[in-house]
């Protein structure tokens, strides 16, 4: 098991001198998700190639910032962009964002991310509240992490997103008029999509959404004690639900048209906290 406090102790460092406040709420923003920054009244920037130790994404659409920000009295810190595991960091670099939340306090955290629809009732543009993960791909790395006993967790729920801010996000979905789906997000590696028979076989053990992020952060933040949750944005059909080409750009647009639905959504949320 890595010290994260030792591996990270410049860079906590560093951040806690920067931090203009102690935030409530951590936002991690996924692909195609970054411009939610521009709908808060940022109070300071930080460009994490600025931050020592920080890793860097080579993603197309990860911006690579952190923003604090206040919104309705709410202090929220906001991560423009995650790095990911298929880019070859280890996962104890690709929990930074959680670690970096938890040091500075926040007791909150919502996990945003591009994903593709597997539930034959989503389409692209839907919105869903994750109700469970998958992590079996991550098991190990995860372990190494914060150990096995951590990771099966006492009552068996150190993965699972918390009811009570998931009823808050599906209060404010309510009161946003906005038709949020529910489902399973099915954590795989890619980096490259999948086939049409890997979809076929998440399906059957019953995945309703696919991406490559986000379980490892919620399991990490999970056995951190922050209350955990996370919304994907449905960017396109996962291979072989539709006969269309999978594409990165087609992932950005997707996201890019539902921004201010997802922006009605996140606001009002962290107005409820
Ligand atoms: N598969 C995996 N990750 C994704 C997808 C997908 O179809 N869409 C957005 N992220």
């Amino acid at each position: 098991m890595v010290d994260l406090n030792f591996k990270y102790k410049t860079l906590i460092d560093f951040l806690k001198s920067e931090s203009p406040f102690i935030p409530e709420l951590s936002i991690i923003l996924g692909s195609g998700l970054g411009d939610f920054a521009d709908q808060l009244q940022i109070i300071k920037s930080i460009s994490t190639s600025d931050i020592p130790g920080y890793p860097v994404s080579t993603v197309v659409g990860h911006k690579g910032k952190i923003h604090f920000a206040e919104y309705e009295n709410k202090k929220v810190i906001l991560f423009q962009g995650r790095v990911h595991f298929y880019e070859g960091y280890n996962i104890n670099e690709c929990i930074i964002p959680v670690f970096i939340s938890h040091k500075l306090g926040a007791k909150n955290l919502l996990l945003t991310n591009a994903a593709g629809g597997i539930n034959k009732n989503f389409v692209p543009g839907d919105l869903m509240l994750t109700t469970s993960f998958n992590g079996i791909l991550i098991k190990k790395e995860l372990t190494d992490l914060i150990g096995l006993t951590n990771l099966a967790g006492k009552d068996n729920s150190i993965n699972l997103p918390q009811p009570d801010l998931n009823s808050i996000i599906k209060k404010s979905a309510l009161d946003e008029k906005i038709n949020i789906k529910e489902g399973v997000y099915w954590y795989t590696k890619g980096p490259t999509y999948e086939t049409p028979a890997e979809i076929r076989f998440f399906a059957k053990y019953g995945a309703d959404a696919v991406g490559m992020s986000t379980v490892h952060e919620a399991v990490y933040s999970s056995y951190l004690g922050m209350k955990t949750a996370a919304i994907s944005c449905i960017t396109n059909f996962a291979a072989g639900i539709s006969t269309q080409k999978l594409s990165h750009s087609e992932v950005t647009e997707t996201a890019d048209r539902v921004k201010d639905t997802f922006a009605r959504l996140v606001k009002r949320i962290i107005k409820s906290l």
